[in-house]
């Protein structure tokens, strides 16, 4: 049997044997403070999950065993680590962590956004009132997500972040905003992008030309080629992949509606983060006791899905950006040689905003038969002005679902709420051991984002080591790309199955 193989094993056995969350934290009264860390300005608790000491050495082992400490090297290094496209993944380097020639390369580029950041704020491009972002995937969640979370509905821009190629998404951004004082900012890392191109021609239509147009790319020739003048072309690496790619030029919308100040705090707390995830301990490291976690319930214990619920209005579009970062990025069904997993990959993200979840989705989470790993992001200090009692009921709301989760209510208790009624009784029970973990911000500002944001960042790639999965690739998009092609060509033959032609039949 492997190193690895055998760390495997060792995993398995100590999941099957772990205890109750009731029982881990009766156990050590320390528990909190050993299983909670302080990194980049951000506070992580895993004690509510069941990362009992047996299971947490076998993951740290598993870990050894996966060879982590070298792909982080080579991550941060520059070296090939997607070997599916033979590629690097320099994001970090756009943040300032990683090797020299990366480093400077993006900031290099840095300087040139930063220009034009500049030519905007000084009207070369005339008086601009309102943005028009258009990009999908990576090039729009991430800058969807700095916007919204940041800029809190008094943006230095009214800025519209749209990638949908449904019409009704542009045509709505449209009704909203002047186009003689539109910048549009089409970002593609491609440029072939068949949802953007298309939006990019319908902008290009209502403004009537592309003076005003910004491209974000890593193939400028083609953003030229489609009439965006040089000088308005900002690049970036091909080894920046599109969902990582918020820190690099593809941020450059954010940059407008925060101010470069606010932008450059986003990275220095994203560099932050890349100097706990490179030198803590990994029993002391957040992003790698977070992977351990999620590996642990989706690979081990059986849990399909984990949720992230954000209490706080400003970070609503965490969780769609959450998706795409972590399931095109771990939703892979063979390892980084080919071959076909023996295991589950990564699960499910999903998630939404408390209070709101809690009177829809939370009576699954307590009652239900699935086991959902949750995870509560909480900001200390409020993004309103309103009454306390506002944050304070958010806040507390947060805390109390989790350890009702963790708590549950025995069949007894119930018994005694129900006056007898044994029917009832078993409504109102609740199992408990459920668990969760949470992060805590003392306040949202760019660095704090910056910071959660590459923690996810290195949390996913952590759970990509441990499941032996290459992050970096995503070619279960392109299936899908080329068949949409071949129906629009009204090529749709032996591909296509009876119902998908009739179909067709009725729709085009
Ligand atoms: O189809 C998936 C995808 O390639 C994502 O990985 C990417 O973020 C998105 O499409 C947009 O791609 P591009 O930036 O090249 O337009």
């Amino acid at each position: 049997m492997s190193r690895h193989s055998a760390a495997w094993a060792a995993v398995a056995e100590a999941a099957r044997g772990v205890p109750t969350l009731a029982a881990l934290f009766g156990a050590d009264a320390g528990r909190t403070a050993r299983l909670s860390v302080e990194a980049a300005g951000l506070h992580f608790d895993f004690s509510k999950t069941h990362l009992s000491p047996e299971v947490e050495a076998a993951l740290a082992e598993l870990l050894a065993a996966s060879d982590f400490e070298s792909a982080r090297a080579a991550l941060f290094s520059g070296a090939v680590v997607n070997p599916s496209e033979a590629r690097a993944a320099t994001h970090a380097a756009e943040r300032g962590s990683g090797s020299g020639p990366a480093v400077a390369a993006a900031a290099e580029a840095r300087a040139a956004t930063r220009r034009l950041v500049a030519r905007v704020e000084t009207g070369a491009f005339g008086e601009i009132r309102h943005i028009l972002h258009i990009g999908i995937g990576g090039s729009a969640l991430g800058p969807a997500l700095l916007v919204d979370a940041l800029d809190g509905g008094r943006g230095r821009y009214d800025t519209h972040v749209i990638s949908n190629i449904d019409g009704i998404a542009l045509e709505r951004a449209m009704r909203a905003c002047d186009p003689a004082r539109t910048l549009v900012v089409v970002v593609s890392k491609t440029f072939t992008t068949v949802e953007t191109m298309t939006n990019a021609e319908s902008a290009r239509d209502w403004i009537g030309g592309a003076e005003r147009f910004v491209a974000v790319t890593a193939a400028p020739e083609r953003a030229a080629d489609w009439g965006i003048a040089p000088e308005n072309v900002l690049g970036f690496a091909e080894s920046v992949g599109g969902r990582y790619s918020l820190w690099s030029a593809v941020g450059v919308t954010a940059a407008l509606a925060l101010g470069w100040t606010a932008f450059e705090a986003l990275l220095a707390g994203g560099h932050a983060m890349d100097a706990h995830f490179e030198s803590a301990p990994v029993t002391e490291n957040a992003p790698v006791l977070a992977a351990m976690t999620d590996v642990l319930y989706a690979a081990f214990l059986g849990a399909e899905t984990r949720a992230v619920f954000a209490y706080d209005e400003r970070l609503r579009l965490l969780p769609p950006f959450l998706q795409q970062l972590e399931m095109e990025s771990n939703g892979k069904r063979v390892d980084r040689d080919g071959k076909l997993l023996t295991h589950p990959s990564a699960a499910i993200t999903w998630g939404g905003t408390g209070t709101d979840a809690q009177h829809a989705v939370f009576q699954l989470l307590h009652q239900g038969t699935h086991l959902v790993p949750i995870e509560f992001v909480m900001v200390k200090t409020p993004g309103h002005g309103l009454g306390a009692a506002h944050h304070r009921q958010l806040l507390a709301n947060a805390v109390a679902q989790g350890a009702a989760l963790m708590r549950g209510r025995s069949e007894a208790e119930a018994l005694a709420l129900s006056g007898g009624d044994a029917a009832l009784a078993a409504a109102k029970t609740f199992p408990g051991n459920r668990p969760s973990s949470a992060i805590v911000l003392d306040t949202l500002d760019p660095h704090t984002l910056g910071a959660l944001i590459a923690f996810y960042e290195h949390r996913t790639f952590t759970a990509a080591v441990l499941l032996g999965i290459n992050p970096f690739d995503q070619w279960g998009v392109e299936l899908g790309k080329e068949m949409a092609r071949a129906a629009l060509d009204g090529d749709a033959g032996a591909d296509f199955d009876a119902s998908s032609r009739a179909l067709l039949a009725r729709l085009l």
